[in-house]
């Protein structure tokens, strides 16, 4: 079986709630190489991991979080106990642990963690590779390459494999991110001709699993991390 990156989806989201520093530690623990997680913006500009641009859905708070401060999102709980991270904190956690696909979702994601990233690298010891910037939004992709053309970047896709690889070309990024339902033989090949690096989301299924690793991906995301282990697929 060939080597693949093992990706584990806003940490291991099928076991602990997703984008909570526990649930990075429980996808280290099940053996993720990498841990996917999406951020935005609060008002005053610091950075937060969280999926939704509301709070509703995955905290005890309400509303978008580009229009909370800093303190109220700090006090906010995710299942009555778990905290939203700043991104700062995955850092300092992650760091020689695993490395981080940060998925830009916010509106100014793109300029705020280029900056905060180059920080890391120049102050705390993180290196380029520690890194991969991701998105649906390539505008936020487009500006993280204006601040910084050294991390690793891809392109997330659910539709348009052409255009993303045109784009992929535009700002010289390493991968094209498609969805599971777009990854057929075809697409796979087209995106390996023009030498990106393929990582597919978000696998859970087994079977599924198998037929992507067979196909030669370059990695998977999932929320079970520990099912993209060599002995859960041999079993
Ligand atoms: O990065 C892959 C995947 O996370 C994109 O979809 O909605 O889970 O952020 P979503
Ligand atoms: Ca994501």
């Amino acid at each position: 079986m060939h080597n693949f990156l093992k990706i584990g989806h806003r940490g291991a989201k099928a076991y602990v709630p997703e984008n909570t520093l526990e649930s990075f530690e429980k996808a280290i623990l099940l053996g993720a190489d990498m841990i996917e997680l999406d951020v935005h913006l609060d008002r005053e500009g610091k950075i937060w991991v969280l999926h939704d641009k509301t709070l509703e859905r995955t905290t005890n708070l309400t509303g978008e979080i580009s229009q909370k401060s800093s303190e109220e999102l700090g006090k906010a709980l995710i299942e009555k106990k778990y905290k939203i991270p700043l991104l700062t904190e995955v850092f300092k956690f992650a760091r020689n642990k695993c490395a981080l696909n940060i998925e830009l979702k916010g509106v100014g994601t793109g300029v705020a963690v280029a900056k905060l990233l180059s920080k890391a690298i120049r102050n705390d010891h993180f290196k380029n590779q520690d890194f991969l910037v991701s998105s649906f939004d390539w505008a936020e992709l487009e500006l993280f390459h204006s601040k910084n053309d050294q991390i690793p970047l891809a392109v997330l896709t659910e539709e348009k494999v052409q255009t993303a690889i045109a784009f992929a070309k535009e700002i010289k990024a390493v991968a094209v991110h498609p969805s599971k339902d777009l990854l057929d033989n075809e697409n796979f090949n087209l995106i390996k001709k023009n030498n990106f690096l393929v990582n597919v989301w978000t696998v859970n299924a087994p079977q599924e699993i198998l037929k992507f690793v067979q196909m030669g991906v370059n990695g998977i995301i999932s929320d079970y991390p520990d099912r993209l282990q060599p002995e859960f697929l041999k079993t």
